[in-house]
């Protein structure tokens, strides 16, 4: 059978927004949901990571969540599929603990450098879409450590600023950039992905924070 392509270019191109960020003076993606990201910022300060920890941290936007990873004596690696944003994370003068790199977390390569005791998808995964979804957490599960933990926050359910954009036979919205899926739906993925959450944090109605493990 011949091997699907790597999605390169995919349902949405954040690419072309990078660039209007970047003119503007910006430097990263608007946060989606700022209680989330405080609760992986904090998570990052406080963690007791293991000795020589690697971590990878997919669709890394503006570097913010790595750049604070790597004040702690860990290895972090963290990649975005535009270059723009991967631009705006290195003028961030990242420590030499840290690489940036542009990179395509949909690809059958898998990652640079598995495995990885934590690899991140941060506000990442709701721009996924469909049989995709768990295409990307079986590639989270084969480039982590036999021990290694997989961290998600993403969006569940349909918030109601997007319901009158929300397709409810297909779950997307009408620019095709966002899946809805409910807590039900993502906890099947994870399932079928041979993956397990030790710890799930409710940080909002729409919002959820999943720590998984092989099963
Ligand atoms: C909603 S933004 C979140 C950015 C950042 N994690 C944050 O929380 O601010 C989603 C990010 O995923 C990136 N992205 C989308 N598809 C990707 C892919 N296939 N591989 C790597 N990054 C991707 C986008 O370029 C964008 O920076």
């Amino acid at each position: 059978m011949a091997k699907r392509k790597d999605i390169r270019k995919f349902y949405y191109d954040h690419e072309p927004f990078y660039a209007t960020i970047k003119g503007e003076g910006g430097t990263g993606w608007p946060i989606v949901c700022q209680k989330s990201q405080n609760y992986l910022i904090k998570w990052a300060q406080t963690e007791d990571f293991p000795k020589d920890s690697r971590v990878l941290e997919v669709g890394c936007g503006g570097g913010e969540l790595a750049l604070e990873l790597a004040k702690r004596d860990i290895i972090v690696e963290a990649c975005d599929l535009s270059d723009t944003a991967v631009q705006l994370a290195i003028a961030k003068d990242p420590s030499p603990n840290l690489t940036f790199f542009t990179g395509n977390a949909m690809t059958h390569r898998g990652f640079p450098n598995p495995p990885y005791d934590y690899i991140i998808a941060n506000q990442f995964l709701q721009g996924i879409i469909g049989g995709d979804r768990v295409f990307f957490l079986k590639r989270m599960r084969e480039n982590m450590t036999p021990a290694g933990i997989a961290i998600i926050a993403t969006m569940l359910g349909v918030p109601p600023e997007y319901e009158e954009e929300f397709n409810p036979t297909t779950r997307v919205n009408s620019a095709n950039t966002i899946f809805f899926a409910t807590l039900e739906m993502f906890a099947h993925e994870v399932a079928v992905s041979n993956l397990r959450a030790i710890k799930h944090i409710k940080v909002d109605d729409y919002f959820r924070i999943f720590f998984l493990v092989r099963s």
